[in-house]
């Protein structure tokens, strides 16, 4: 189904039951990626949405259909001061999630270190290093409440690229429970707006009633910096956006 947003023609709008099938939509067009090229630049999200996601991939990868051997592999953000190996950073996720659990060679493996000495050195360079594996074939999206796509908070410019930012109130109160004690972290570094939107294909993932307010304002007002998603509608490729009856329930039909 195709679908007419504020700014661009046309989105390629997938609606499927529940979150698990939101996983399994998406793994299907990774799936075909591979078959198709399997040197392939993957850019991954984190998030409880992209959980089934990789479930779905891991099992593929278990059964035979695919392998992630020749693939390249880049995590869209990471929390500002967590070293690696912390529980709650993003890259411990992808690596529990995905990363550990199929064949990606650990030298395709890139990360942002949270945890760097010199925060923009680290963002240039990785940004360097998308630019070096020939960019990204296919950057997998979620969405925050308040519009973010990876850390790009409101206020992010559709121009930004890989840097530090900082996490608003709004972000810190959801992670809170989370990160107990310590408190959430105040800085998040990140795939900027251009960079993701550099991407050649996107695919954005939601599920759940919570996210239909956002996901309706993304896709259908103005594009504007006090929801980066929204300029998603500016990106030239292919997007598939692939939403649960629940996410979509805004959505005009
Ligand atoms: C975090 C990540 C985003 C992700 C968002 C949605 O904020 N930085 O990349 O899209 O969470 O998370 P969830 O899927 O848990 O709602």
């Amino acid at each position: 189904m195709e679908f007419s947003t504020y700014s661009r023609k046309k989105i390629s709008l997938l609606i499927v039951p529940g979150p698990h099938d939101v996983g399994s939509a998406a793994a299907e067009i990774i799936k075909n990626t591979l078959k198709k090229k399997s040197r392939c630049v993957l850019g991954f999200a984190t998030g409880s949405t992209t959980v089934p996601l990789y479930r779905e991939l891991v099992g593929l990868y278990k059964r035979g259909v695919i392998s992630f051997r020749d693939c390249i592999c880049f995590t869209l953000d990471e929390y500002r001061h967590l070293p690696p190996i912390h529980r709650r950073s993003l890259r411990h996720f992808m690596e529990k999630n995905l990363f550990s659990r199929v064949d990606i060679p650990r030298e395709n493996i890139h990360y942002l270190n949270g945890a760097a000495d010199d925060p923009e050195r680290e963002c240039r360079a990785y940004g360097e290093e998308i630019r070096r594996a020939g960019g990204i074939d296919v950057q997998i999206l979620g969405i925050g409440f308040n519009g973010h796509i990876g850390y790009n908070e409101p206020g992010s410019s559709r121009l930004s690229r890989t840097r530090m930012v900082m996490l608003s109130e709004e972000t810190r109160a959801r992670l809170r429970p989370l990160f107990g004690q310590t408190g959430p972290p105040r800085y998040a570094l990140t795939m900027g707006v251009a960079t993701i939107l550099s991407a050649k294909r996107i695919l954005l993932l939601a599920a759940g009633r919570d996210k239909s307010r956002v996901i309706d304002k993304a896709l259908r007002e103005k594009p504007a910096g006090d929801l980066p998603a929204s300029f998603l509608q500016t990106y030239p490729g292919p997007i598939t956006v692939i939403l649960d009856t629940q996410a979509a329930r805004l959505l005009p039909h």
